[in-house]
C-alpha cells in the first residue's frame, strides 16, 4: 500500500465536481436506494463499499444517466442532470464509464475496439493514432491487441475496457469493480494508473470494488453504503475505525496493512 502512497497528491480541490442529493430510488416494492447523498470533490479518488446488491452499480447508472432516480438530484458542476440523456452527459460532461461486465466489442480485436471508439470520439487522425498507441503501451496490450476480444482473459478484458473509457480523456471517471479478476500485479498497475490519472491529469474518480484493501490502498476517501444510504464516509485509516462501517462492512477484525 505505501508504494501507492507515494504517489499521492495530498489534497483534491474543494470544490464539488459530482453530487447525489437525497437520492431514492425503488425497483417495484423494493427500495434499493433511500435519501442517498454521496458527493465527489474534484480530482479526488472516492472509494465505495457495501455487500453485494447494496446499490453500488445502481448508484454508477443514475451517474451516467442509464437509469432515472424516483427523488432526488444528481448534479455534475453544480447543474442538476436529471434530465440530460447519456451522450450529452458523456460528451459534455465527459464522464467515463467501466462497467462491471462487458463495455467492449466481442468481435472486433483489441485494437478494432480501441479505434472504434476512438473514431467516435477523436476527429483528428494523427491524435487518435497517437492516443491509440499509447493506450496499448499503457496497459501493456501489445502482445494481443490483434486478438479478438472475445478470447481475451478476464484480466485483459478489464484492461481493455479501462483502456476504452479513457480514450475520449474523461474527467470523471467511474469504475465498476475494476480489481475482479486481475492477478496482484496487474492490480498493483492500475492502482498506479489511476493514482497518476489523478495526479497528472486531475481526473475525478470513483470506483467500487470488493477487494476492499486494494480500493483503500488507493482512494482518498471511501463510503460505506448500508441499507440504501451511505453510513460512513472518510479517509481509509479513519473509515475501519469508524463504528458504523464496522457495523454495516469491515467487522470487527478488518485492517489494513
Ligand atoms: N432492473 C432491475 N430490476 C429489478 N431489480 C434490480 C434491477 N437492477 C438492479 N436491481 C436490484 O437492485 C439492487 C442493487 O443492485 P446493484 O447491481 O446496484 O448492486 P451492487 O451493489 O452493484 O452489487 P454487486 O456488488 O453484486 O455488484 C439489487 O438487489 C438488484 O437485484
Ligand atoms: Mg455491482
Amino acid at each position: 500500500m505505501s508504494n501507492i502512497k507515494k504517489f499521492r497528491i495530498k489534497s483534491f480541490k474543494n470544490k464539488s465536481i459530482l453530487k447525489l442529493e437525497k437520492v431514492s430510488l425503488k425497483y417495484g416494492r423494493n427500495s434499493i436506494l433511500d435519501n442517498l447523498s454521496l458527493s465527489l470533490n474534484q480530482g479526488q479518488i472516492l472509494g465505495l463499499l457495501g455487500p453485494n446488491g447494496v446499490g453500488k452499480t445502481t448508484i454508477f447508472n443514475l451517474i451516467t444517466g442509464l437509469i432515472s432516480p424516483d427523488f432526488g438530484s444528481i448534479m455534475i458542476n453544480s447543474k442538476v442532470v436529471n434530465e440530460y440523456p447519456i451522450y450529452q452527459r458523456t460528451l459534455k460532461f465527459k464522464i467515463g464509464f467501466v462497467p462491471q461486465h462487458g463495455g467492449y466489442f466481442h468481435d472486433l480485436t483489441v485494437y478494432e475496439n480501441l479505434k472504434a471508439i476512438a473514431e467516435i470520439t477523436i476527429e483528428n487522425a494523427s491524435y487518435r493514432n497517437e492516443k491509440i498507441d499509447s493506450l496499448i503501451s499503457k496497459f501493456e496490450l501489445d502482445p494481443i491487441r490483434d486478438i479478438k476480444a472475445k478470447f481475451l482473459s478476464g484480466g485483459q478484458k478489464k484492461k481493455l475496457v479501462i483502456a476504452i473509457s479513457l480514450i475520449s480523456e474523461p474527467k470523471i471517471l467511474l469504475l465498476d469493480e475494476p480489481f475482479a479478476a486481475l492477478d496482484v500485479m496487474t492490480i498493483k498497475t492500475l492502482q498506479e494508473i489511476i493514482v497518476n490519472l489523478q495526479t497528472l491529469n486531475n481526473i475525478s474518480v470513483i470506483l467500487c470494488d470488493h477487494q476492499a484493501r486494494d480500493l483503500l490502498a488507493c482512494v482518498d476517501t471511501a463510503a460505506i453504503i448500508h441499507n440504501g444510504k451511505v453510513v460512513a464516509e472518510g479517509t481509509p485509516t479513519s473509515l475501519i475505525q469508524n463504528i458504523e462501517a464496522k457495523n454495516a462492512y469491515f467487522g470487527e477484525s478488518f485492517k489494513i496493512s
